[in-house]
């Protein structure tokens, strides 16, 4: 594959008006890229673009697609646009295999006709299912149990074709639990319906929730509750930062699991939302949820050889403090 005379500084963000996106797109401006925001605003947000240029469009539309790469012809395409919830991914699977696949294979055709010489795509923990051991090493077996995992996997299989067959040069990000929101609290997580742990704590903490739901006690964990690996959106931020300029400086197509390499258990979520908010948060012990795994925590060796990634949030107390201050001031 050629580059054909793309804009060096230009980068496509699909779903950059989401909230991993937006931050992005914030760490993007800040190192002198100039960001183009593609988001059908279906779970995403005008005011969560900060910088570039907000095209209010969906990857569905390939005429809207192919005259924007044509027209900006950025070096490269972020790609964030997806459904995220996991449930509703079992009860409609077809929905999620339209939006997070089928039109994946859209912007991928468009890419590849584009020339982009970078592709980095927001997969997820989810590709490995329940995992046969802590932490989770990006070769370890992958077997989604829901829908939206498995689309996830999909598109990095059909990124690995692409690579072979056209020289795509690509990134995966298989995330963890991205949490947290903007230091200076402009921009935050804003799903609606929320289903993350830490938004659903502080929602209850101001109120605005009854009571917080703990599914699953009994886990053959320390105390019982289910640990997840949570990585500050800044932090996710700068992998990708990294890994486009790998990309743009002619680095191979990696694969990386993106998280803290430790996890924190629900339990000590909430102590610490407690003692960030100071206020009661009610707790309803439940049973467990089918496809919940005890464990999920991301092996990092790879991210810090391949990228240099240093993380400089990997604080618990910090991410809860930045959600609350987003929380208490949402502007959207
Ligand atoms: N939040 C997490 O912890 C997490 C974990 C693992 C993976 N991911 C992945 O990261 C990505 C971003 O997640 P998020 O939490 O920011 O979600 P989000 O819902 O906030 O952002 C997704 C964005 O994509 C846009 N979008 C969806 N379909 C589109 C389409 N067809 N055309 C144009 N825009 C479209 C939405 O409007 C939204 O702005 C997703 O791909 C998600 O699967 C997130």
């Amino acid at each position: 594959m050629t580059g054909k005379g793309q804009t060096a500084n230009k980068v496509l963000v699909a779903g950059g008006a989401g909230y991993i996106g937006s931050h992005v797109v914030k760490a993007l401006a800040k190192r002198g890229f100039e960001p183009l925001v593609y988001d059908d605003l279906s779970s995403g947000h005008r005011e969560a673009v900060l910088e570039g240029t907000l095209i209010e469009g969906s990857l569905a539309d390939r005429k809207r697609l192919r005259a924007l790469l044509e027209a900006e012809r950025p070096a490269a395409i972020m790609h964030f646009a997806a459904f995220i919830v996991v449930p509703e991914s079992v009860s409609d699977p077809l929905k999620y295999y339209r939006n997070n696949l089928a039109e994946t294979v859209t912007l991928l055709e468009e890419a590849v006709r584009a020339g982009v010489r970078a592709f980095i795509f927001s997969s997820s923990a989810a590709v490995y299912g329940i995992p046969e051991k802590v932490p989770i090493p990006e070769d370890h077996p992958v077997a989604p149990i829901n829908p939206y995992g498995a689309s996830k996997l999909f598109v990095e299989q059909i990124l690995a074709d692409c690579h072979r067959a056209y020289g795509l040069p690509y990134v995966s990000l298989r995330y963890f639990n991205a949490a947290g929101a903007d230091p200076e609290g402009r921009i935050g997580e804003a799903h609606e319906p929320e289903t993350h742990l830490i938004p659903l704590l502080l929602q209850t903490a101001l109120g605005k929730r009854k009571s917080f739901y703990l599914y699953g006690t009994d886990y053959p964990t320390p105390d019982g509750t289910c640990i997840r690996d949570f990585i500050h959106v800044d932090d996710l931020a700068e992998v990708h930062l990294s890994a486009l300029e790998h990309l743009l400086s002619g680095g191979e197509s990696l694969v990386l699991n993106c998280g803290y390499g430790h996890g924190h258990s629900v339990r000590e979520v909430v102590e610490c939302a407690r003692r960030v908010t100071g206020r009661p948060i009610p707790v309803e012990e439940k049973e467990r949820r089918p496809g919940d795994p005890p464990v999920l925590v991301a092996a990092c060796d790879r991210a810090r050889e391949a990228l240099g990634f240093s993380p400089r949030h990997d604080d618990l107390e910090f991410i809860i403090r930045t959600a609350w201050n987003w929380e208490t001031n949402r502007r959207y």
